[in-house]
């Protein structure tokens, strides 16, 4: 009995973590190889955390955001602008990757808005991931959870996803055929594009052609739409640098992120916006937007320290590494299993996909249910990782994926990868 509106069949309890390790009731270690959903970047039980939120708490507990700013917010906020690849950045804490892009999708039509202009569309991708809630539900694509909602969706533009080991066009074809499909609807009328950089938790870190990212932009910018990356899953050194954009030299309008940003020590999401954007709708005085929660001083103590401890320890420079290392060793593994169609990813934000068939690369039938049972099979041996059941197109598929904490020892990433390539194997044949 519990009275807990649990989110899965009888989860064991946690009881403690620690660096990569969750222990279980029972004294059972379990490496966090997909570091929660993937959130994790400093790894559990820092008590730098722990002491600035206590801290916090008995300095500034909480100001609303209307009525105050605090000094721990600002420093954060300066901190965290050089390594955001945004003009004059503003720095917008909310509780949450969905309300990060609910933020940002808002903040994109107040912007046309005060400018007189009357966009309201959002295009995003077939295979995209952006949250929950009922706007940025919306806004993804993936069936499983859009099932029983769809009355209140379908007022996204839909454009093509750029999944390089499925999809054959280049990024200019992409690109262009991104363009077309806005031009249809009316291309004036489109207020955003919102896109992961790299694939996430539908398409499991699909990874787009070379050449996509430079020619959206360039799309974005002749016809005036804001360009949303959200980088809830890759930003703050997910992929190897600070944030994936960095990887195509990018400069969007806005940037959502969560995740890694608080490592999980605070529920939040950010929305980082161009000063441009900010200034424009401070000026019309139309974004009336923002939570209970927003800019909280113990998130902004929270999160200050991790990015500090990101800093001090180069964590970001030390995914590149980590990733090749548990990348080669999955290929090692698993590189030449029949049913095994790519491994995939960049820095820590890796994947699996597995097929019924190498040849045609078709997935397995969904009722066979391949991903449930090596996610439990993996926890069984003692790592998490991540399912996802909709890597094809949104609707079907089998990959799992793993992100643990940047500060993964090799000795656990080894293990890690060598957990899941033997429940693979123990699932799989
Ligand atoms: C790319 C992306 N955007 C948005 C979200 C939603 O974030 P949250 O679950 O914090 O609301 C996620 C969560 O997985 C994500 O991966």
């Amino acid at each position: 009995m519990t009275n807990v509106f649990v989110r899965a069949v009888d989860p064991p309890v946690a009881i403690s973590a620690e660096g990569s390790t969750i222990t279980i009731e029972g004294g059972r270690e379990i490496l966090d190889g997909s570091g929660g959903a993937i959130a994790n970047s400093i790894g559990h039980g820092r008590a730098d955390v722990a002491a600035a939120i206590a801290e916090q708490a008995t300095t500034v507990d909480y100001a609303h955001a209307t009525q105050f700013t605090t000094d721990v917010l600002e420093r954060y906020a300066a901190s965290l602008a050089p390594h955001v690849p945004i003009d004059d950045v503003r720095v917008f804490p909310v509780s949450g990757g969905s309300e990060a892009n609910e933020t940002a999708m808002k903040l994109a039509r107040s912007y046309h808005l005060a400018r007189g202009e009357d966009r309201h569309l959002i295009a995003a991708r077939a295979g995209a991931y952006h949250g929950n809630t009922r706007g940025v539900l919306d806004a993804s694509d993936r069936a499983q959870l859009v099932a029983g909602y769809e009355p209140w969706i379908g007022n996204t533009v839909r454009v093509p996803g750029a999944n390089r080991f499925r999809d054959e066009r280049s990024g200019a074809e992409l690109a262009a055929e991104t363009e077309q499909v806005l031009r249809e609807v009316g291309i004036d009328r489109v207020a955003a594009f919102l896109a992961e950089p790299i694939g996430g938790a539908t398409l499991a870190a699909a990874l787009p052609p070379d050449d996509y990212w430079p020619a959206i932009e360039r799309m974005c910018r002749a016809n005036g739409i804001v360009l949303i990356l959200d980088e809830v899953m890759t930003g703050f050194g997910r992929t190897g640098s600070w944030f994936a954009a960095d990887h195509w030299g990018l400069r969007p309008d806005i940037i959502t992120a969560g995740k890694s940003a608080s490592s999980g020590y605070w529920p939040l999401g950010l929305c980082l916006a161009a000063g441009r954007l900010a200034d424009a709708v401070a000026e019309a005085e139309n974004f009336m937007h923002g939570f209970t929660w927003s800019h909280h001083p113990m998130g902004a103590a929270a999160t200050a320290t991790v990015l500090d401890i990101i800093e001090r320890e180069s964590l970001v420079e030390r995914v590149g590494p980590a990733g090749e290392r548990l990348s080669a060793r999955l290929v090692d593994g698993l590189g030449e299993h029949p049913n095994v169609g790519d491994i995939r990813g960049r820095g820590l934000l890796l994947a699996v996909e597995f097929v019924a068939d190498r040849g045609s690369m078709d997935p397995f039938d969904r009722a066979e249910r391949v991903t449930e049972r090596i996610v439990t099979a993996a926890f069984d041996a003692g790592v998490t990782v991540y399912p996802s059941t909709s890597c094809v197109d949104g609707s079907v598929g089998d990959a799992v994926l793993l992100g643990p904490p940047f500060s993964s020892t090799d000795a656990e990433l080894d293990a890690m990868a060598d957990r899941l390539v033997s429940s693979v194997l123990a699932v799989l044949g």
